[in-house]
């Protein structure tokens, strides 16, 4: 870490050199103070201007001194040595000013930026609140109600919206640290502006904050920070500055400390981790340009739209020409939709539906640098299309498989130069779902595995690499967690009992409405799949929902009974009595909320166990990423592996004993029971 001082004329020019995101640790904080205290002894000097080494401005505090307690100096004692300073400091930014570093700007005496960057407030991400000013000082530059926006939501803001909010003061077209010097000598002879911690906070309208709260309190469900946050500004606006102050830096330091932020700051590390596999370090990815997607119904189109949305031109081979209409009107309704919703403007989605050609001509792969199928879930068919994508694609084209279920070497054998294939598993709405689960057969480069990541990188997917099994990472314990939820109804809990105590845990959505929305018939496909092999999965309930052909709201009905006007769950009557034939003579319990959400979450912990011990995952974090990006599982938590430590595995282990105990669970595996007398996952 470097602070280092350059002069031009009577200019300071800062720059921080603390890669890789000029986090503000403990040494820079230091030497912030430190250098405040030196250019204000500087007869010579009469502006500062802040810059910043590297890819981007400070990206905020040090996360990782998160779990140490804070030394000093503190973060908000920074800001005010800054904002204190006897000569004009000017925050020259580009990349991103997150968090403390865009507290350490509202420090400064002016803000300029290039037109590139982007300004945030990003902590309620991390569970917590700005601690440094943040909730305090934006209010009184740019009022309560923008303040909440930036604050509750987390979201950045581009430098044209900055500016419309007077959080900017100048937009800086190319050379930064000229553009930042020229401004600071503009100013340096000026009087200095009013410090933003002497200001006043804008009036708000009568009722402003009692809405607010409703509005963050529904989006925010159970996550604390984004209220915790909205009560800081609220305090801003109606306190003194240092009362408000000392109430901000409170709530900061108790949310630091909590679980939802412990679980939080477990995503964000593990997400950063995941794109990274220590044993590709090295190895080059292949370069992809060009991508072809074979099959165009609901995932190929969905894929399609994410190769589209990440600038790469696309061919969509289907069967016929009816289908390859279908298929290219499938992808135009996914940039309708997104259009609809103000994600794109239509000459956008113009432009990507341009880039895609339709054929049922393998012929025009033969230049294509990544071929993805998701043709029907049947080996015959996959393996037909991957011996004519191997006649006529480049040796060196990736060759991947969408399968969920089917085996990707036994998809491969076809294939000539086998190191070229590997399973790529996206998830539905694949232009939507983060998760990207990359599969290597036993003959995967190293080099094809790396463009796997490298593609999720362009796609803005987490990447997370899976072993071969049935179902791969997610899909195999999502078996597990549809079998409790059965074994569930066996022993007296309802699926409305189910589902609510799964949505009180903090899933978007329970088991039962889950399968009656996605359709219950692809899963029976794969329990008749099992079964052919000798499996013996158990869905007695479900089997017996598809027999009558209730398959979930498409047909009208499946866990629960729809009405033609509304998707909204009614209880069914030929549930219950379907559910209570078989109960037999099975004793009932009495079931709350908890109980129901052990009765789930703990076996599927102990089926991630066993897939680590198998290493079809290579970190239980990775474990984590695919149930929160794949499966809704709430990132407060942190995941389930993560979930399941924070709660003692030792505890884990008893849950599930005694739930084995009465048929209602698998005992724990070995790997579960060692794990357990260890310190932590
Ligand atoms: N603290 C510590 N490390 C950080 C960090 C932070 N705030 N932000 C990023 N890093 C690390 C990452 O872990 C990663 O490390 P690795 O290379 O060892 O894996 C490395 O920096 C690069 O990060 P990314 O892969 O995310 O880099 P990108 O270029 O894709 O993105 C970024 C850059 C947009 C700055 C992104 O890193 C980001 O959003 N960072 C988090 C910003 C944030 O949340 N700031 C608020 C912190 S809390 C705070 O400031 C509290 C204050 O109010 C007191
Ligand atoms: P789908 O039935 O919606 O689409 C399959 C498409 O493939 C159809 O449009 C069909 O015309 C086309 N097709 C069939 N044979 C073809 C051939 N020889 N050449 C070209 N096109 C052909 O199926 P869906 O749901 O899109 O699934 C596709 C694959 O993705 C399957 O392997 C499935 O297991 C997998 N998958 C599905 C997920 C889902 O949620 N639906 C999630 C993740 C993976």
């Amino acid at each position: 870490m470097t602070v280092t001082i350059a002069r031009e004329d009577t200019i300071a020019v800062v720059t921080v050199d603390n890669p890789p995101v000029n986090a503000l640790s403990q040494a820079l904080r230091q030497a912030l103070v430190d250098t405040v205290a030196e250019l204000d002894a500087d007869a010579g000097v009469k502006a500062v201007v802040l810059l910043c080494a590297g890819r981007t401005f400070i990206a905020g505090a040090d996360v990782s001194e998160f779990d140490k307690p804070p030394l000093p100096p503190h973060l908000p004692d920074v800001v005010a040595s800054i904002e204190n300073a006897k000569k004009p400091w000017v925050a020259a930014i580009h990349g991103s000013a997150l968090g403390g570093g865009l507290e350490v700007t509202l420090g400064c005496a002016y803000r300029v930026a290039l037109s590139t960057a982007s300004l945030g407030l990003p902590e309620v991400k991390l569970g917590i609140i700005p601690g440094a000013g943040g909730t305090v000082r934006l209010p009184r530059l740019i009022g309560a109600a923008a303040a909440v926006d930036l604050v509750t939501s987390g979201s950045p803001v581009g430098v044209k919206r900055a500016r419309d909010l007077g959080l900017i003061d100048a937009v800086i077209d190319s050379d930064l640290r000229a553009g930042a010097i020229a401004f600071a000598k503009s100013v340096a002879e000026e009087p200095l502006p009013q410090p933003i911690s002497s200001r006043a906070v804008p009036a708000v309208e009568t009722g402003f904050w009692e809405s607010a709260e409703k509005a963050v309190a529904a989006k925010a469900r159970r996550e604390v920070a984004p209220l915790r946050a909205l009560a800081s500004i609220r305090k801003a606006s109606e306190a003194e500055f240092a009362d408000a102050m000392a109430f901000e830096r409170e709530t900061f330091l108790e949310l630091r400390g909590s679980s939802q932020a412990t679980a939080l700051r477990h995503v964000f590390f593990a997400e950063r981790a995941a794109p990274r596999p220590p044993e590709l370090s090295g190895i080059t990815p292949r370069d992809i340009r060009s991508a072809a997607v074979i099959g165009g119904g609901t995932m190929g189109a969905g894929i399609a739209a994410a190769l589209l949305d990440a600038g790469l031109p696309v061919t969509l081979i289907e069967r016929d020409t009816a289908a390859v209409e279908r298929g290219l009107a499938n992808i135009r309704s996914i940039f309708e939709g997104s259009v609809k919703r103000g994600r794109i403007t239509k000459d956008v989605a113009d432009q990507r539906t341009a880039s895609v050609i339709g054929s049922d001509d393998y012929g025009l792969l033969a230049d294509t640098d990544l071929v993805i199928e998701a043709v029907f879930e049947d080996l015959a068919v996959k393996r037909a299309v991957f011996e004519k994508l191997s006649d006529i694609c480049r040796p060196d084209a990736v060759l991947a498989t969408n399968t969920s279920y089917l085996d990707p070497d036994a998809i491969s054998e076809g294939v000539r130069q086998p190191e070229r294939f590997l399973g790529l598993h996206f998830f539905s709405p694949a232009h939507v779902m983060k998760l990207l689960e990359i599969v290597p057969t036993a003959t995967t480069s190293p080099e094809v595995l790396a463009t796997g990541f490298a593609l999720a990188r362009l796609l803005g997917k987490i990447p997370v690499r899976a072993g071969i099994c049935d179902g791969f990472i997610g899909n195999r314990i999502l078996k597990v967690t549809r079998a409790q939820a059965e074994r569930l109804l066996l022993s007296g809990a309802t699926p409305s009992a189910v589902d609510a105590a799964m949505r009180a845990f903090g899933l978007p959505m329970g088991p039962f409405e889950a399968q009656d929305l996605g359709g219950l018939d692809i899963a029976a496909f794969q329990r008749k799949a099992a079964r052919a092999r000798g499996e013996t999965p158990f869905a007695p309930v479900a089997d017996r929902l598809c027999a009558i052909e209730r398959f979930g709201q498409k047909s009208g009905g499946g866990w629960y009974d729809y009405l033609p006007v509304d998707r909204a769950p009614k209880p069914s009557e030929t549930v219950a009595a379907i559910i209570a034939e078989e109960m037999g003579g099975r004793t009932q319990r009495v079931w709350d909320e908890a109980s129901i959400a052990d009765a789930i979450i703990l076996p599927m912990v102990n089926e991630a166990m066993r897939i680590l011990e198998e290493h079809i995952a290579l970190r239980s974090a990775d474990i984590d990423l695919v149930k929160i990006h794949g499966y809704g599982f709430p990132r407060w938590r942190g995941g389930p592996m993560h979930y399941a430590g924070e709660r003692g595995l030792g505890e884990v282990v008893a849950v599930l004993d005694r739930l084995s105990a009465e048929g209602l669970a698998e005992p724990p595996c070995d790997g579960l029971r060692r794990a357990a007398t260890q310190p932590a996952l």
